[in-house]
């Protein structure tokens, strides 16, 4: 008999529900006796004892399903060693709900927050299996993640429709795309859309180099610019200065975001129209793409393989085209970026796409 936990945590994402089923559908199928618990939102149902038995019923339906349907929240990772409100350590609180369930392991997606968590569970002794889920694509040990090409389709998608009222109206459009403190999301939906200038946090922007390329393109003839801007993308002024000098100065911005600083200063340098749509959350929802129900499906029936094989401790990846296994100390706390000098960064620029730098 083999008792498996499972639970997804930190921001959802498309093809969730359909790495747990790929997951799921693997054991049910090897035949072995099984009982599998799912813990509700995320480690917080860990925490606090919130689970419910899973049978093959809960997975029936769910590969085409975004969100995740056993909800999740996020459990900031350097809040884990702290008590809660009424004094409850929570490391220990998940370990006795483990034990007290007599689990074998627990499988469990997330992004890089989550992987942290799911390190020190595997220190303090638990048997850990993860998935690597986030639009973001920035989690180390993989080129990919899932939720990361259907949030591509999305943020495409806007782009493509801001694209004909940009023409429409000779505007300047900025499209400001998730990503976190990574570029993955905006340079590939930026390629993609067509985007004219992208911003991406690992190449720092000069408001200059924005502004000369889009005066060429009207000079070139070319009425409307459209510019993929990631949320965390950074001038290079501001990427100077210290964490501290950054922190400082971010207590008198004025603006909801980066987007809307650089479309101001756009507009007071060059008089020209400049808008700013925001997809946000859309590029998290839905349901996920084709490619994502492939690729989560694929990552989860390998997650399954490894749990009957009895292997854990490792995150179920993808590298150069396999699907691999890492193991979770060489994921745990490190962020994967864009590489400025990378092929694709070259390609886009090759195209005549401005990075601002
Ligand atoms: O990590 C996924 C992500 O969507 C990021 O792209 C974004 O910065 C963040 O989560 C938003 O978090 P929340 O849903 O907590 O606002």
């Amino acid at each position: 008999m083999k008792r498996i936990g499972m639970l997804t945590s930190g921001g959802d994402c498309q093809a969730l529900n359909a790495a747990m089923r790929g997951v799921a559908k693997c054991i049910f199928h090897s035949g072995e006796d099984v009982e599998m618990y799912g813990f509700l939102e995320g480690y917080r149902g860990l925490i606090y004892g919130n689970f419910r038995m899973l049978t093959p019923a809960d997975f029936s339906g769910v590969l085409t399903k975004g969100g995740t349907f056993l909800g999740s929240s996020r459990t900031p990772f350097k809040q884990i060693r702290e008590p809660d409100e009424n004094g409850l350590d929570k490391v220990e609180a998940m370990k006795q709900n483990y034990y007290k369930l007599r689990l074998d392991c627990l499988v469990i997606l997330g992004g890089n927050g989550t992987h942290k968590t799911a390190n020190l569970l595997r220190t303090e002794g638990l048997n850990v299996v993860t998935l690597p889920k986030t639009i973001d694509n920035d989690l180390w040990g993989t080129d990919m993640t899932f939720g990361f090409q259907s949030a591509v389709n999305i943020a495409t998608d806007a782009i493509d429709c801001i694209h004909t009222t940009a023409a429409s109206h000779g505007r300047v459009f900025i499209v400001e795309v998730m990503g976190h403190k990574v570029g993955y999301l905006t340079l590939n939906a930026g390629i993609a859309g067509g985007a004219d200038i992208i911003l991406i946090p690992e190449i720092p922007y000069d408001i200059k180099k924005i502004i000369t390329k889009i005066e060429e393109r009207n000079k070139n003839g070319s009425k409307f610019t459209i510019l993929a801007v990631a949320e965390g993308a950074i001038s290079k002024a501001d990427a100077k200065l210290s964490k501290k000098e950054y922190k400082e100065k971010m207590k008198n911005y004025k603006y909801p975001s980066v987007s809307y600083e650089i479309a101001a200063k756009i507009q007071e340098k060059t008089g020209y129209d400049v808008r700013v749509t925001v997809p946000g959350h859309t590029q998290r929802g839905g349901s996920p793409c084709p490619y994502d129900r492939v690729f989560a499906s694929r990552l989860g029936s390998e997650a399954g393989k490894l749990i009957l094989k009895g292997e854990y401790g490792f995150m179920v990846g993808y590298k150069n085209r396999e699907v691999v296994k890492v193991p979770l100390e060489e994921v745990a706390g490190k962020l994967k970026m864009v590489a400025p000098d990378s092929s694709i960064v070259k390609e886009a620029k090759l195209l005549g796409i401005s990075f601002g730098d």
